[in-house]
């Protein structure tokens, strides 16, 4: 009974609010209605604040991705502009790049030589079962090389090593018989003074390829050389010494000149058809 009694009491007093509850109580929602308005304040900052962010990173990114194919395009090599200058004057094109750090990209040429301290990073090993006597390569290289080999036996191809690894004296010597015997423009074309001939690594060697196994000759018009030409680079090799790029190499084309430079660069120089003078011009630091 005392219990019902309370509740009749409680809900009496409900039932019966005071005016001065009721105002209390309207003025409590009137309170309320600002903090519905703040949070859309607030809401409408945070939306307007994300909106010039994102306005903000948008033009910034786009000034950047201008400023990088602006940098590519500065980066670009200007050779194109030095294609009617004479084979003579290749080597005054060419740049110096230290690069002696990177064992099989390594770069040699007239402006980036070698020291026989540098040469003693590449183990030397015998050339097997190759038409010409007494041949060396560097070690990794001539493994690649056997794979090449291997392949192009498939089709009935034969590959063999005429020069491989020069020593310093080798180089000296090579160069002197040809200066005598052709002259000096053409040793200078065709032939490297000791320290820069990739000869020297045993990353570079002089080949024939042929249909006849005993053959002393390449006909670079052939099957056989077109194919070779195409899939070198599989092995890691690419034709160091291209065609209308005398320019750029410092060398005459060399079509038996085999260079190997690791798989990944191989690709990347053969699809972009680049010489590493080139690679080096466009990534350099
Ligand atoms: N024939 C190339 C340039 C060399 O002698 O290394
Ligand atoms: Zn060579």
């Amino acid at each position: 009974m005392q219990q019902r009694n309370n509740i009749n009491e409680s809900k009496t007093e409900f039932l019966f609010e005071s005016d001065a509850e009721k105002v209390a109580i309207k003025e409590a929602q009137e309170f309320r209605k600002p903090k519905v308005y703040k949070l859309i304040l607030v809401n409408s900052i945070v939306i307007c604040t994300i909106m010039i962010s994102c306005f903000y990173f948008l033009s910034y990114y786009e000034k950047n991705e201008l400023a990088n194919i602006k940098a590519t395009i500065i980066q670009e090599p200007s050779y194109k502009n030095l294609e009617n200058e004479k084979l003579n004057n290749s080597s005054n094109n060419l740049k110096t790049f230290n690069n002696y750090y990177n064992k099989y990209g390594i770069l040699i040429n007239k402006a980036n030589p070698i020291t026989e301290n540098i040469v003693s990073n590449y183990k030397q090993v015998i050339v097997e079962n190759n038409i010409f006597n007494n041949i060396k390569l560097e070690e990794e290289t001539y493994k690649q090389y056997l794979k090449l080999k291997d392949n192009l036996l498939k089709r009935g191809y034969y590959i063999n090593i005429k020069s491989g690894f020069r020593s310093f004296n080798d180089s000296e010597a090579i160069y002197k018989e040809y200066e005598i015997s052709k002259g000096s423009n053409y040793a200078e074309k065709y032939v490297a003074k000791p320290g820069v001939s990739e000869h020297n690594t045993g990353l570079a060697f002089d080949f024939v390829i042929s249909k006849d196994e005993q053959s002393l000759k390449t006909n670079y018009d052939s099957d056989e050389y077109y194919y070779l030409e195409n899939i070198a680079y599989l092995y890691g090799f690419i034709i160091r010494y291209p065609k209308d790029k005398e320019f750029i190499t410092g060398y005459s084309y060399e079509p038996w000149h085999l260079r190997y430079v690791g798989k990944d660069l191989a690709k990347y120089l053969k699809k972009n058809n680049l010489t590493l003078e080139e690679y080096y011009e466009i990534n350099k630091e």
